[in-house]
């Protein structure tokens, strides 16, 4: 068999058709192809994201696009084989070729054609386990739950000088938590949280919004925050954390609480999370708190060779 990839330039036309077969292929409701389409086009030219064309017996025959993910390896955003040559067999020859040209693999995506038994017959041999992430919104006719505080403890909005203590919090949150791998930047959990609230406070991920994200204190020092930024035009609550320390006594309510509050007190009306429904004390949290299921949720394969911790550890 010839199995091999082929550089996604070599044949543009193609490379573009298999592409929009593929995210097509995938059916999200509420999700409109040709934006996603336009939107692989632009990471693919920016250099953001690097895709590769499979050929089997001469023939292209379907494609793998992925990203680098950081320190960990990468994160295979869509692989897609055309309907006739669609097997188990051929998505393992397909994902052996993703790792011998993009290096070890972070996350993988689902393989459209197989059912959920064969997809998982091909990435458990990889050494991959499933997830599930899902946005979730806050309703714009919903009430927003009254401000409760746990004892000895109090809210306020973020500053710009939070940094450090946001930082820290972070640290302590995500030391032993799945989701630190989802958006990691440095293996060390404390230069790791260093740099997520750095880029977040310099507006990396979209414009910081102080004003509506929130820090918890307890004996003067912080125990707990969130930190919302404008995404896509909308609000988007981009990290909530809690000192383990303080955990279960409703500081991440409060800080939700009091960030929707905030929010709605300015009118925004599009307020969202993205969450990982295996991490059931997330869940709770937000569903308890008055957000719905908007988008999702999407399936979606970690390394467990890489990742030490499973997203449902609770
Ligand atoms: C998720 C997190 C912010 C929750 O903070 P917290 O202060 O412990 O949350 P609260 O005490 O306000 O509890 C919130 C809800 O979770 C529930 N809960 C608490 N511990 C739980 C557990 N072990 N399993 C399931 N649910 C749990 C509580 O019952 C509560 O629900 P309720 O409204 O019915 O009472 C915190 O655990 C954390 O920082 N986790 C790591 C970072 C993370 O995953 N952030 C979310 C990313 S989307």
């Amino acid at each position: 068999v010839d199995a091999r990839f082929a550089p996604f330039a070599s044949d543009l036309s193609t490379s573009l058709a298999l592409i929009e077969d593929a995210v097509r292929s995938r059916r999200e409701p509420g999700v409109d192809p040709s934006e996603v389409v336009a939107r692989i086009q632009e990471e693919l030219r920016a250099g953001r994201a690097h895709a590769g064309l499979f050929r089997r017996d001469g023939r292209t025959t379907g494609l793998a696009l992925w990203a680098p993910s950081g320190p960990l390896g990468t994160a295979v955003r869509l692989v897609y084989l055309e309907p006739t040559v669609v097997s188990k067999d051929a998505y393992a020859e397909l994902f052996g070729a993703i790792t011998r040209n993009a290096g070890p693999v972070a996350f993988a995506s689902p393989m459209p054609g197989l059912t959920f038994e064969e997809e998982a017959t091909v990435l458990r041999s990889f050494g991959f386990a499933p997830f599930r992430r899902s946005e979730m919104r806050f309703p714009s006719i919903a009430p927003v739950p009254s401000p409760e505080l746990p004892k000895g403890v109090s809210v306020r909005s973020l500053r710009p000088t939070d940094e450090a203590e946001a930082a820290r919090v972070h640290a302590a949150a995500y030391r032993d938590r799945f989701d630190r791998y989802l958006f990691l930047e440095d293996l060390d959990p404390v230069r790791d949280a260093a740099q997520v609230a750095s880029l977040l406070f310099g507006g990396r991920f979209g414009e910081m919004l102080f004003w509506a994200s929130a820090l918890a204190e307890a004996n003067g020092r912080a125990v707990g925050a969130t930190a919302v930024i404008r995404s896509g035009g909308r609000a988007l609550i981009a990290d909530v954390c809690v000192d383990p320390a303080y955990g279960g006594r409703g500081v991440g309510r409060a800080l939700v609480v009091a960030t929707v509050r905030a929010l709605r007190t300015r009118n925004e009306s599009a307020i969202a999370l993205a969450v990982t429904e295996e991490n059931h004390r997330a869940v709770r949290l937000y569903e308890h708190v008055g957000f719905i299921r908007a988008l999702g949720p999407t399936r979606e394969w970690y390394n467990t060779r890489l990742i030490p911790f499973p997203p449902d550890a609770d």
